[in-house]
């Protein structure tokens, strides 16, 4: 896995110049944060070796690179289920990567089903906690140099990045709710009972991803920072049918709020 992981840093720093100290993983309909980024070099995933191929539409499988805030960043334009048939660690094999190359702080996007009813449709949620219902990416052989067997989680996502987004959210005049995440295997969204049973174990939220690569991140000592865009609703009484086109949709059209916040932070971090 090592030996994997150098090989592609050195076939990246072979073709890029940017030495990246934030990464960035843009989740489904949030791309857009890219024409933020002023682009040095992009990789297509699939001249980069050892990486997986992405698959699921709105996701068009890249590897930026440019300064965002005056910083140098790395973003990834679709990243890796689970449900796609990829092992967990190919779904966090983007972020051990990014680690080799050098980052000091993931930041990390998605689209969620709420499930607190105080949640409307284009929330944007800080993540502060989550809940693990996919298998945990860190099974199998542990290798030392990636960090602890048995990773501390009493802070998954860290808190003065938290504080450092609900100040500049204010600042803005952008509303910002805060919870749980859940990540399930998906593909399917969720039934009415299993929305119910999510918030009952304790969730506002619920998706398909972030939580494998904030683990990876924590493992690594990354200090990790995920906002959720709310795309529908999982509350009794406000389920309605629900597509992959409606949350591209909902997700793009509150993208911009979330990449203001995203690039106030990496300017001040
Ligand atoms: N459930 C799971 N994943 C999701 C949802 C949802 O309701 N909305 C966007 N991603």
């Amino acid at each position: 896995m090592l030996e994997k992981i150098k090989e592609t840093k050195e076939y990246i720093f072979s073709k890029v110049k940017t030495r990246p100290e934030v990464g960035i993983i843009l989740g489904t309909g949030l791309g857009g944060l890219v024409k933020e980024i002023e682009i040095e070099t992009d990789l297509d995933y699939r001249e980069i070796p050892h990486f997986p191929e992405s698959t699921v539409e709105g996701h068009s499988g890249k590897l930026i690179f440019g300064k965002l805030g005056g910083k140098p960043v790395v973003a990834m334009q679709g990243r890796f289920h689970f449900y796609e048939g990829y092992e967990m660690w190919q779904v966090i094999y983007p972020v051990r990567v990014m680690k080799y190359l050098g980052i000091k702080n993931l930041f990390v996007s998605n689209a969620s089903g709420g499930v607190n009813p105080d949640f409307e449709i284009g929330d944007l949620m800080i993540i502060t906690d989550h809940i693990c219902l996919v298998p945990n990416p860190l099974i199998g052989k542990h290798i030392p140099e990636f960090g602890p067997r048995f990773p501390d989680m009493s802070e998954p996502y860290d808190k003065k990045l938290i504080n450092l987004a609900k100040e500049i959210a204010a600042e803005l005049g952008i509303k910002v709710q805060q919870g749980v995440y859940t990540a399930t295997t998906g593909p399917t969204f969720e039934t009415p009972a299993e929305y119910h049973y999510f918030r009952v174990i304790g969730s506002d939220t619920v998706g398909m991803s972030t939580v494998p690569e904030a683990i990876a991140a924590r493992q690594m000592g990354i200090p990790c920072f995920a906002m959720s865009i709310i795309t529908d609703l999982g509350v009794p009484g406000k389920i309605v049918e629900v597509s992959h086109e409606e949350v591209q949709k909902v997700a793009s059209a509150a993208e911009t709020k979330m990449t203001s916040i995203f690039k106030k932070m990496i300017e001040r971090i």
